[in-house]
């Protein structure tokens, strides 16, 4: 759906982005990740066309982004930054329901559009369609902006650093949010961050960048296993891999069924990471959990051996 072929960007002297080759599949998470200033705000732009591409093509669906209509890659992109970028003097709801206007839809379709938004984005209309951005804490300004992002119904969302102003527990719960409505919604988004955490935690693909070039590409866990350079290597946390793993895998990846012992102290969630099966065991100092399902009953068991990837017996 989105693809990228040999795509350059200068500012005078500067290669802002350099011969950038991507691929982008519908319903698809990317996050691209690098240090400031290895070109990825530059790459979403020029998705979007805030800015010209220099050399190379890009395409949604095929066809080149210049000839798309002004009108119709608005309606088509949602676009949510760090800052929000929210109108001061309107309230939540006038800003929600901005690019619909633009797009001339009726009075009273906007009104039901940003309402169902609100509702999706956990901010009650009565709480919060009144309300002006300098109201709002950090994290509920941030679902504003991805909920006027979302106002038209695009295909395609960029995110810029969308959780980068908020404080680490208000930028998690977000995350998980937005995994959430991901699974709902199932948008094309790039994403694009500088934390390796955040990358991990959402990356379908992850694209890590340096210096306006990719240099390595893939599933996260592929990432991790697999880097190709050192400096990936470190970017993905050298030492600390291993907890990034764990934190990717899941507890019913590892388990087994229900064997003849007692059942062990501990339980642990089928769908809890195992970095926290480990961080459970670490802390009860045990090396064998109960699984168990959503409804609390125990369905099966994990060794420290397993989790560990051993092979059973
Ligand atoms: N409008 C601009 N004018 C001049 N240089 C720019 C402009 N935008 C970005 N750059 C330069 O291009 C490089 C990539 O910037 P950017 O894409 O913003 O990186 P990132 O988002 O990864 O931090 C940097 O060296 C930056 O200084
Ligand atoms: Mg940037």
């Amino acid at each position: 759906m989105i693809e990228l072929s040999g795509v350059t960007k200068r500012f005078g002297d500067t290669t802002a982005v350099n011969a950038v080759t991507l691929s982008i599949k519908p319903g698809q998470l990317c996050v691209l990740v690098g240090t400031s200033g290895c070109g990825k705000s530059t790459t979403l732009r020029m998705i979007n066309r805030l800015i010209a591409h220099d050399e190379g093509e890009i395409r949604l669906d095929g066809q080149p982004v210049g000839e798309f209509e002004e009108a119709l890659l608005r309606r088509r992109i949602g676009y949510v930054i760090q800052s929000t970028g929210l109108f001061p003097h309107w309230t939540v709801a006038r800003n929600i329901g901005v690019v619909p206007r633009l797009l001339k839809w009726q009075r009273q379709r906007v009104r039901e559009r940003v309402e169902e938004l609100m509702q999706l984005l956990g901010l009650p209309v009565e709480t919060f369609a009144g309300k002006y951005p300098h109201q709002l804490s950090g994290g509920q300004a941030q679902r504003v902006g991805v909920a006027r992002a979302l106002a038209a119904d695009p295909d395609i969302l960029l995110m810029d650093e969308p959780f980068g102003a908020l404080d680490p527990i208000t930028r998690r719960t977000l995350q998980h949010e937005m995994l959430t409505l991901q699974a709902r919604l199932r948008k094309t988004i790039v994403f694009v961050t500088h934390d390796m955490d955040e990358a991990l935690a959402l990356a379908d693909q992850l694209v890590v960048m340096d210096a306006g070039r990719i240099v390595q590409q893939g599933a996260p866990i592929e990432l991790l296993r697999e880097p190709t350079s050192p400096f990936v290597e470190s970017l993905l946390g050298g030492q600390d891999r291993g907890l990034k793993e764990a934190a990717l895998l899941r507890v019913k990846d590892r388990m087994l069924p229900l064997g003849p012992r007692l059942l062990a102290s501990e339980r642990i969630d089928l769908e809890a990471p195992l970095s926290q099966a480990l961080s459970v065991m670490l802390w009860h100092r045990v090396d064998r959990l109960t699984v168990v399902d959503r409804d609390d009953l125990p369905i099966g068991e994990l060794s420290l051996r397993r989790l560990l990837g051993a092979k059973p017996g």
